[in-house]
């Protein structure tokens, strides 16, 4: 799974409960095709055991510096390393970290590492809030090392809640993959994604949408920050959980996604409208609940259309951005999809069918033709919107890079 697929993760253990936590890290990330060499801190053995890291990550642990065979294993692990990850990483160890110190394997490999450092802190509140540590943490930084905010919640038992929390291993891995994807094209762009169906109200307590779930959406949203950009994500009404790292906005109807596109184009390089609003709005919404029986009530709906957001957006573009729609189609995809290209002045659109099977709507997969300005045309084949959102970022990332 990309990113992990063949490389080399060097996770350092070290001794706080959180490193329970750390067991799911260390299998996730195994799962993922990653080479997971674990390096376990003697106080990190007093909550877990090597031989469980062992297990789930099919590979021998590190604990000694000393003992014979050893002497360069401290070396031999850093080099070998795509990324350098301690979680959790105590106070104690942030300190001896900021001070150079090299007394067990864990330091000493963390001096002779070159590839970037990725440090989670796990501890208690008042200890993460005092100034020596918050010191230390401003030198791990300013090293140049990536030191992720501990999250706020509830703390060993008896300790209340506070900021000292480990995040979950999804997140963490999440992490993980951005800190060995962050270079990419993508990187520090800004790029605004739309995902779900939108809600047009008939009366306060009924609506039209769609049957958009917004996963495919949320799957461009994540990979595009995983590649080190800076994302928006505008959510309409969603199926899904929205992972907590994305910057989002939650909008109801056509109008409040118009409005927030608008507000972020003039300063977004590519905007990808993934989201399905709504094509027709009740022209007047009724203020009170329609009661059925009542003579007033007809039972019909006039309907208006709702504004097209790219057309009536599109021209306070910023010079230079990408702008990428999509077209879902139940006849005609080609021909509707390159129609809509043209009309919406878009520089690829992703043709999917709300009919064929494993594609479009709902479900994990989707098959899609992606056209281009131009005429390009390539078939994709069936696959997952996860792995699609990176296939369409690649197609992004070729645009901007043959401009
Ligand atoms: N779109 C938009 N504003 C709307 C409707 C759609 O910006 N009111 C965007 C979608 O996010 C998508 C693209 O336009 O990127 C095409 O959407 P689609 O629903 O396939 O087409 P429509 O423009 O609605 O045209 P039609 O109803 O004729 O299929």
């Amino acid at each position: 799974m990309r990113p992990f697929e063949g490389r080399r993760i060097l996770l350092g253990i070290t001794g706080g409960i959180a490193s329970y936590k750390s067991v799911m890290v260390a299998r996730l990330l195994a799962q993922a095709g990653a080479e997971v060499d674990v390096v376990m801190t003697r106080a990190a053995q007093e909550f877990v055991g090597a031989i469980t890291f062992e297990a789930v990550t099919g590979r021998r642990v590190y604990s000694e510096i000393f003992g014979s065979g050893n002497a360069l294993d401290h070396i031999k692990i850093a080099r070998e390393a795509s990324l350098f990850v301690v979680a959790p990483a105590t106070a104690d160890f942030l300190a001896r970290a900021a001070h150079g110190l090299a007394d067990d394997l864990l330091s000493a490999a963390l001096l002779a590492n070159t590839s970037p450092v990725l440090l989670v802190p796990a501890m208690n509140d008042r200890m993460w809030s005092n100034a020596q540590t918050r010191q230390n943490v401003s030198h791990l930084e300013q090293l140049g090392y990536d030191v992720v905010e501990p999250e706020e919640g509830p703390l060993a038992v008896g300790e209340g809640e506070g900021p000292g929390r480990m995040p979950e291993p999804e997140a963490i891995v999440a992490r993980i993959a951005r800190s060995l994807e962050r270079k990419g094209k993508l990187a520090s762009l800004r790029i605004l994604v739309t995902a779900g169906a939108t809600r047009e109200a008939i009366d306060p307590v009924r609506f039209i949408s769609n049957h958009s779930t917004g996963k495919m959406g949320i799957a461009i949203a994540l990979a595009a920050w995983r590649r080190g950009a800076a994302v928006t994500l505008i959510a309409g009404h969603v199926d899904v959980p929205i992972p907590g790292m994305l910057s989002t906005t939650r909008v109801g109807d056509v109008a409040q996604m118009r409005d927030a596109v608008a507000q972020n184009l003039p300063s977004t390089d590519v905007l990808i409208m993934a989201a399905a609003p709504a094509d027709f709005r009740p022209s007047s919404p009724a203020s009170q609940k329609m009661k059925k029986g009542k003579s007033s009530e007809s039972g019909a709906i006039q309907l208006t259309q709702t504004d097209d957001i790219l057309k009536s957006t599109i021209a306070n573009r910023k010079p230079g951005s990408v702008v990428v729609g999509f077209a879902l189609e139940t006849e005609n995809l080609l021909a509707n999809s390159s129609s809509k290209l043209d009309g919406k002045q878009l520089d690829m659109i992703i043709a999917n069918s709300a009919v064929e099977k494993g594609a479009g709507f709902g479900g994990d997969t989707n098959r899609v033709t992606i056209l281009s300005r131009g005429g390009g045309r390539e078939d994709i084949a069936l696959m997952s919107k996860t792995e699609l959102a990176d296939v369409i970022l690649d197609r992004i990332e070729a645009l901007i890079d043959g401009r």
